[in-house]
């Protein structure tokens, strides 16, 4: 099998100086099926309405949105002895908007502000951000949140206003604090990535949401991106042979980006662009694929700069497939190349759409059927509300930091191989 592997890249991939001008005599992959939707409704579970929440007296009172019901649906996940008491009932409401509060109004924040005020059963209820400015800038710009209230200190703005969920975008090394701030007070969280900053705080993550019941989701928005997808269902489904290989890169001009702020400063980045951007690309590599991280040599350049800039990373798998995985913080734009070999084809990605799924037929195929895309908040509302999965949980946080916190391992040894503690 492997020889027929080396056979299909001599035939159709090296032989192709440029792939997209091939694109057009590539053969339709046959429909695949897809992934459930996200949105797709979950079969229901078996609920048992114990309480109506705070403030809701009567129907008639208040509009619709504030009715609420606590459900507990019996969990062994959901231990009696826990220190929270909210915390120990895994909550599904029955209402028709989850209240959130935002930590954190920069940059990424504005796309996850824009997805919400668009949505009908969520709402922002309260944003926190230590820059004054920045959260009148934001109320303008959001028009829909002109009269939501603002604080400084998050920990106020959880302990005062009436929240269901929280989202978390602030600089790296603050996740951690947050997370578990939210976990304790019952709210479920979205984070950005990276979830965390260490392996230690990954697992206690972990546990606490176990705990909790509630939902976590790390917004790695490439698992609601089609051609990721296909590529997990593909090779899930055994169609694709084992994997043997991938090939991984990121570029950006993260150096030059991100001169003088907080990204490389290493007490609030947590690291460089390995764990920025580059935590996309590592996720992306364990998700789709599934492989299990057994060992890695990386050598990182971190340009003058306190935090890894350019970073060289191999894997060993432990099913014995290998991958490198490169990411360039110091280039000149953005470009991601990722390439995965398997025994019964090649799947090749370049700027995140499958270019050509390369089968045993030696054919070039355009992935056809791809499932539907939808974003992180969308899912995470839905994974609230007992209408879809949680897409992206703790466990993909804390994958992603073991094998980061390997690499930075190995290369202050000078690349020696470090084991990666996957439990
Ligand atoms: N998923 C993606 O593609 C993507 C893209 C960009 C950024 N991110 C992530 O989003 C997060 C934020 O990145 P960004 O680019 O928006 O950064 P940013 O610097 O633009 O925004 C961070 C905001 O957090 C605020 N802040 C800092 N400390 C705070 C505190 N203690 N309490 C409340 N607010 C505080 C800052 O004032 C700032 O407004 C990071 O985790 C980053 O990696 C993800």
């Amino acid at each position: 099998m492997r020889s027929g592997v080396q056979a299909v890249v001599g035939a159709n991939l090296c032989a192709v100086p440029r792939p997209y001008d091939r694109l057009r005599n590539a053969r339709a992959f046959p429909a695949y099926p897809s992934l459930p939707s996200t949105t797709q409704k979950m079969r229901p579970r078996q609920r048992r309405v114990i309480s109506r929440s705070r403030g809701a007296p009567s129907r008639g009172r208040f509009p619709r949105r504030r009715q609420r019901a606590i459900i507990v649906r019996e969990s062994p996940d959901c231990p009696h002895r826990l220190r929270h008491p909210r915390t120990h009932l895994q909550k599904e409401m029955l209402v028709d908007k989850v209240r959130i509060g935002f930590i954190g109004c920069g940059g990424v924040s504005n796309g996850h502000a824009s997805r919400i005020t668009n949505m009908a059963d969520a709402e922002i209820v309260a944003l926190c951000d230590t820059n004054a400015n920045t959260l009148t800038a934001y109320k303008q710009r959001h028009t829909k949140l002109a009269d939501v209230s603002t604080f400084s200190d998050w920990r106020k703005m959880l302990d005062k206003v009436k929240l269901d969920a929280i989202e978390i975008h602030t600089p790296h090394t603050l996740h951690y604090e947050q997370i578990m701030a939210g976990l304790d007070r019952g709210f479920h969280v979205l984070t950005e990535k990276p979830m965390v900053c260490t392996s230690a705080h990954a697992h206690a993550v972990v546990k606490r949401v176990k705990e909790t019941g509630l939902k976590l989701q790390v917004s790695y928005q490439r698992h609601f991106e089609r051609g990721f997808r296909f590529a997990k269902e593909l090779i899930a489904s055994g169609k694709f042979g084992k994997v043997q290989f991938v090939t991984a890169l990121q570029s950006q001009e993260w150096k030059r980006a991100t001169v003088g702020s907080w990204r490389q400063d290493p007490a609030l980045s947590g690291g460089g662009q390995l764990n920025d951007s580059g935590s996309h690309l590592i996720d992306i590599v364990l998700w789709v694929t599934g492989l299990v991280p057994a060992e890695v040599s990386a050598f990182i350049d971190s340009c003058g700069t306190k935090v890894d800039i350019n970073s060289a990373v191999s894997v060993k798998f432990e099913s014995g497939a290998q991958a490198n995985i490169s990411v360039v913080g110091d280039g000149l734009r953005w470009w991601e190349d990722v390439t995965i070999w398997g025994e019964k084809g090649i799947l090749v990605f370049r700027q995140g759409e499958p270019l050509v799924y390369c089968s045993e037929d030696r054919e070039l195929h355009m992935p056809q059927a791809m499932p539907g895309s939808t974003d992180p908040d969308r899912n995470f509302i839905d994974a609230i509300l007992g209408k879809a999965e949680l897409q992206v949980p703790a466990e993909c946080g804390l994958r992603v930091i073991q094998l980061t916190e390997a690499a930075w391992q190995s290369a202050a040894r000078g690349g020696a191989p470090v084991k990666v503690a996957v439990d």
